[in-house]
């Protein structure tokens, strides 16, 4: 998979900021608990590498299917996601992240809003058309 920030210890370095960020945010926090520190770290890890792949086929698919039990039985919702990428946003301020690279990830990540909240009707438009967002 490609990495887009190629220097790791700058890539740690975002991880654990966003890492804090969300554990530090009363807004999402709870979403968060029942993981432990090393499924949480990967997870995070995943989250960055996903919107470095962009608007791959299945993307959508599979970012409905890993937030399908949140949105179902822990009321995942918009302002989540929004509070979510605000973290991003300040980790990647904080690490120093390029803007245009941090732009460039935040698109990534708006663009998969849909997707992750499981409104059906945007993952199926996702299906019919390989253009990206
Ligand atoms: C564009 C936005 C998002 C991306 C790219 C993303 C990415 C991912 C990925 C790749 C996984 C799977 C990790 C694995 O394979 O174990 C995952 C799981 C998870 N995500 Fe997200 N996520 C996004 C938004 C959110 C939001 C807004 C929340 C909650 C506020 C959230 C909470 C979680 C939780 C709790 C899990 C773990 C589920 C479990 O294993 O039980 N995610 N996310």
């Amino acid at each position: 998979m490609k990495n887009l920030i190629k220097d790791d210890e700058k890539m740690r370095g975002l991880v654990s900021c966003f890492y804090h960020n969300v554990l530090a945010d009363d807004r999402i926090r709870h979403f968060f608990e029942n993981a432990d520190r090393e499924k949480l770290e990967n997870k995070q890890t995943w989250f960055l590498a996903t919107l470095m792949m962009g608007e791959k086929a299945g993307t959508a698919d599979y970012m409905a299917q890993t937030h399908r039990a949140l949105v179902q039985k822990q009321g995942l919702r918009s302002e989540h996601f929004d509070a979510t990428l605000e973290c991003l946003d300040k980790a990647m301020t904080e690490s120093q992240i390029p803007a245009a690279l941090a732009n460039r990830l935040l698109v990534a990540a708006k663009a998969l809003k849909g997707a992750v909240l499981n409104e059906m009707d945007v993952i199926d438009a996702g299906k019919q058309s390989s253009q990206a967002y």
